[in-house]
């Protein structure tokens, strides 16, 4: 296991441990802070930060594990619905997916906003932290790669410090008659509206027991 996959499964731990109730979010880097508040090594990370919490009421604390990198904490102190909690959109540039994206900031949710289309997504992101005050973050992801899917998960985790929900919205739309229906474009939405449901759900699920939902029924 490489370093960036060693702090992927260290983010969601340091969080669920300074946070019970999930309301905080981890941010990790590999270079980092030089005042971190403790420090610890990879073989006694969890004994060490779980002390280290006992009591400690601290609303941001950075720990550095050695070898790994920084992990800095933040509790969340906003009480809307969804403070503290973290989600991410697929398909979230336009139309249905850019709406569920507003909806999760204005409940105070840390959005990922992903999508094939970039630039969308960095607009939509920019304009809905500016709007709602909150963290979002921009991905580029086709949800039919499987690289491209484990990538959009672990920014995520490594971005805000895991996954509660995960609204897998991204799909494509190609109709017609036997006739006039290609075997390319059935394989096509086959690849977006199916297979990707199961990569998405496959590696949210890995870092995280997050909440998944679709938009109708065939994503389920
Ligand atoms: N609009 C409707 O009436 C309707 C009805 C039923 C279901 N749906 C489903 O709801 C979802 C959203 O619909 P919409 O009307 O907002 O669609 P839309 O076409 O307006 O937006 C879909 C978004 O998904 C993105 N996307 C497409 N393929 C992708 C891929 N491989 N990887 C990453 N992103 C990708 C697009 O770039 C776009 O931003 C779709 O799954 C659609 O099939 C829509």
């Amino acid at each position: 296991m490489n370093q960036l996959q060693l702090a992927e499964q260290m983010a969601p731990a340091i969080r669920m441990i300074y946070a019970p109730d999930g309301r905080a979010v981890v941010s990790y880097s590999k270079e980092g802070d030089e005042d971190a508040s403790l420090y610890t090594c990879e073989s006694r990370w969890k004994e060490d930060f779980t002390a280290f919490c006992n009591g400690n009421t601290a609303d941001k604390e950075t720990v550095q594990v050695d070898g790994i990198g920084y992990f800095t904490v933040k509790r969340e102190k906003n009480s809307e619905a969804l403070s503290g909690k973290i989600a991410v959109v697929t398909g979230s540039a336009q139309g249905f997916g850019a709406h569920i994206a507003q909806y999760l900031c204005s409940m105070g949710a840390r959005v990922v906003l992903a999508d094939m289309n970039y630039d969308g997504v960095c607009a939509r992101a920019a304009d809905l932290s500016k709007t709602y005050g909150v963290a979002t973050l921009p991905v580029l992801v086709n949800v039919s790669n499987e690289d491209s899917v484990r990538e959009m998960i672990q920014k995520t985790v490594l971005s805000f410090g895991g996954l509660d929900i995960f609204i897998n919205n991204a799909g494509i739309v190609r109709a017609g008659s036997l006739e006039e229906m290609t075997k390319e474009n059935f394989e096509l939405v086959t690849s977006v509206d199916y297979t990707a449901y199961f990569l998405c759900v496959k590696y949210a699920h890995e870092d995280t027991a997050c909440m998944c939902a679709g938009l109708y029924g065939g994503h389920y």
